[in-house]
């Protein structure tokens, strides 16, 4: 699919070199995006907080070269040269060479690095894609700024369009990353009840959000930091003839739909229930594939036990929430911020991979350094 719209007017690539610096947040999602279609096209809507404390910081320094037949750079994570990142790199290259011209006219140094623990099990696609496409269209909007041949009005990059870009650059790099530019809660996928929302690009929740959910908390307990054992490629193939797909898409729609009166009402009590079947869907979806899969592990269902006995016990509106992983997300709103992680201490940390916990809380997106 070629969206026009986020081709660029032809431009002279007249800088001669430069480097920009982006810090971009993870995010969590409420509303799942498991399943989809070529180019990126998410099967199902999705809404997720953006994290502030889990973080990419990426800087792109670039300069140009002489021969433009082929990509050139060259990656690093903390000052470490990691070629390994290299062929995710090149495949995102190719997915947005044709919005992004410049991309064959400049070597590329890009040096990363993230807030949270390295193989921590905390997805970095998301914060680390939307770092990268943010950086390069920083890159595009100078490119573009400096050439005299454009008009003024021309060379005017709303930041609408820049932010818009940038997240539709993201999607073609990992799908969630979409979500991760904006805060505090973002919508991917088109769906009737949120206006200006898109299968293209992530778009700032525009409707009312209830105070309950200002500040909400999110503790992340790493129960396995090892290695995914479903990439997201093949997590996300398994939903190509799944006999629960059609179901499951038709689903997610539903909760979206109440997600936005939840939201307005502040009515927490609905927002457990939906956020937390959410979750076991996801994984439920996982073990009813072929071939199947069981991502939770022995202490992830001891944590989720301790909550539901917590919150009974307390009548806490603690929740949680998982990725495809083994690690529970805890979500909290912020007047219980002291009781839970008091909680989360002495019930909960025993179940974590050496003890190993992230306090986060929903943030606003990314900034430019
Ligand atoms: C379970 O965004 O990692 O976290 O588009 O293949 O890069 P790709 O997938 P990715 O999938 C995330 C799936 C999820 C749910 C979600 O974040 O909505």
């Amino acid at each position: 699919m070629i969206e026009e719209s986020f081709i660029p007017k032809k431009y002279s690539n007249s800088v001669e070199n430069g480097s920009f610096t982006w810090s971009s947040p993870s995010n969590i999602a409420l509303v799942k995006y498991w399943g989809k279609k070529e180019h990126q096209i998410p099967e199902n809507p999705s809404i997720s907080f953006t994290l502030n404390n889990c973080k990419t910081i990426t800087t792109v320094g670039f300069s140009k070269k002489e021969n433009h037949d082929s990509y050139s750079f060259e990656v690093f994570l903390d000052d470490e040269k990691k070629d390994d990142f290299k062929p995710k790199i090149e495949t995102f290259f190719k997915r947005v060479e044709v919005y992004l011209p410049f991309l064959k006219a400049y070597h590329f140094k890009i040096e990363t690095s993230n807030t949270f623990p390295h193989s921590s099990g905390i997805a970095s696609s998301a914060s680390g894609m939307s770092a990268l496409a943010l950086c390069l269209m920083s890159i595009e909007k100078l490119i573009i700024e400096s050439d005299e041949a454009m008009s003024a009005e021309e060379s005017a990059l709303s930041n609408e369009h820049f932010i818009q870009k940038a997240s539709f650059l993201a999607r073609l790099g990992s799908g969630s990353a979409c979500r991760s530019l904006e805060g505090d809660l973002v919508v991917w996928g088109k769906h009737e009840a949120i206006s200006g929302s898109s299968d293209l690009f992530g778009v700032k929740y525009p409707n009312e959000v209830h105070s309950h959910f200002k500040n909400y908390q999110d503790t992340i307990l790493l129960v396995d930091k090892g290695e995914k054992q479903v990439s997201s490629t093949v997590g996300h193939n398994l939903m190509h003839g799944h006999p629960f797909a059609q179901q499951r898409f038709k689903q997610a729609n539903t909760n979206l739909t109440n997600m936005v009166t939840i939201l307005k009402d502040g009515d927490l009590d609905a927002f457990i229930a939906l956020v937390e079947s959410e979750a076991l869907t996801l994984h439920a979806m996982m073990m009813t594939s072929m071939p199947y899969f069981i991502l939770m592990k022995p202490n992830t269902l001891e944590i989720i036990n301790k909550i539901w006995s917590y919150r009974k016990r307390i009548g806490s509106k603690v929740s949680f929430t998982l990725d495809a992983g083994a690690n529970v997300h805890v979500l909290y709103p912020e007047s219980e911020a002291t009781s839970v992680l008091e909680f989360i201490q002495n019930e909960l940390v025993a179940y974590c991979q050496n003890g190993q916990y992230i306090c986060d809380v929903i943030g606003l997106g990314a900034s430019k350094l």
